[in-house]
């Protein structure tokens, strides 16, 4: 293991669209921990780093490090959501339910391994949960466990993805406040058609894109179901289906497919959430594989305040001298050059 490098710790990995995102010369990703054996086998053919099937919810911290032959000092970095959906801040409060057990179990890890960041995904209907609640509730285990944070929704089509995903994104800190980055794409949206093998059907290349196919025919769900390959594809959600052609009049019944409504390939479903084309697919339920992942261009994008370990070993000085927010004004000259806030500013 390469000593100046960066550590990465990739929670509920999937098939690894963070750490291949996140792939660089000088961060190394030291495991990807997930239950999905399918998911894992296709992270394990792409990702330089041994994938644990191991279920997180049902691991202490102690056994987790012990099962990937890991200590605290050897993670710099955790990335990672907890599925929250159910999770759980009523008074009554049962922390063996297991929709509130996977959020502890993943609060846990983070208060035990101490990494300098820590990144976690999640969908963008969190905020609204239990009217506000939910994410409440875990801005306050943030704050228990000594992290400053920040967080904001962000579209992947921001950052050049061919799809307007939009996703939850929280950085936590132990050291500084980070930002998240700002748009690469915002006035520049890469188009479906740009990652289409051919334009489907249609001579001009105006095929639209429609969900849900089941056996000879499908179900138009809602307008948005519609859209031109001139835009970017709607939320990649593991169920892409068809081109269609733009005369194509959408309506509410169960709509016969014909040999003009192409299904797009995996390869094509794999580039809307921008991986390479070398990436290898394997195992089970590939397209919801994909559908699962965060978009490696995104993932790129986010990683960009790993600059911070970069250029300030700032997790062996901390283990040093537990000084924060003491740190050196040279130090803050460059977390600002490279677009951080110092907590407490
Ligand atoms: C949204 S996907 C994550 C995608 C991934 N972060 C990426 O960058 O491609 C959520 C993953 O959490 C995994 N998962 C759910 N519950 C889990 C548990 N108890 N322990 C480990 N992994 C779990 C699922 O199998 C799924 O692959």
């Amino acid at each position: 293991m390469d000593k100046q490098s960066t550590k990465v710790l990739d929670l509920f990995c999937g098939a690894g669209g963070f750490s291949v995102g996140i792939d660089d010369d000088t961060i190394e990703v030291i495991a990807g921990i997930d239950i999905n054996e399918s998911a894992l086998e296709t992270y394990r053919a792409n990702i330089d780093a041994p994938g644990y099937n191991i279920d997180i919810a049902e691991t202490t911290p102690e056994e987790l490090l012990q099962q990937i032959g890991a200590d605290t000092e050897d993670i710099d970095i955790v990335t990672g959501g907890p599925p929250c959906q159910g999770f759980s801040l009523a008074g009554d409060r049962d922390p063996d339910d297991p929709r509130n057990k996977l959020v502890d179990s993943y609060f846990d890890l983070i208060a035990h391994i101490e990494p300098s960041l820590f990144y976690m995904e999640n969908v963008k209907g969190l905020l609204s949960m239990d009217d506000g609640e939910v994410i409440r509730g875990l801005e306050q285990r943030i704050e228990d466990i000594g992290y400053e944070y920040d967080y904001s929704v962000l579209n992947a089509a921001d950052y050049g993805v061919p799809q307007t995903r939009e996703r939850l994104i929280l950085i936590g800190s132990k050291h500084v406040l980070p930002t998240l980055p700002d748009p690469t794409h915002d006035d520049d949206w890469v188009p479906l058609r740009t990652v289409l093998d051919g334009t489907g059907e249609t001579a001009d290349g105006k095929s639209y894109l429609v969900t849900s196919p089941s056996g000879d025919s499908y179900q138009v769900h809602g307008r948005d179901s519609f859209r031109t390959t001139d835009a970017p594809a709607y939320t990649h959600t593991g169920r892409y289906s068809r081109l269609i052609p733009p005369e194509f009049v959408p309506h509410d019944d169960a709509t016969p497919a014909t040999a003009q409504h192409r299904r797009l390939t995996k390869r094509e479903s794999a580039r809307i959430q921008s991986f390479p084309d070398d990436y290898e697919w394997r195992g089970n339920g590939i397209m919801r594989q994909q559908g699962n992942a965060m978009p490696p261009r995104l993932a790129n994008a986010i990683s960009s305040s790993i600059a911070i370990l970069k250029y300030n070993n700032l997790k062996a000085d901390l283990r040093e001298s537990r000084s924060y927010p003491n740190v050196e004004t040279h130090r803050q000259t460059k977390l600002t050059d490279h677009g951080f806030v110092l907590a407490g500013d």
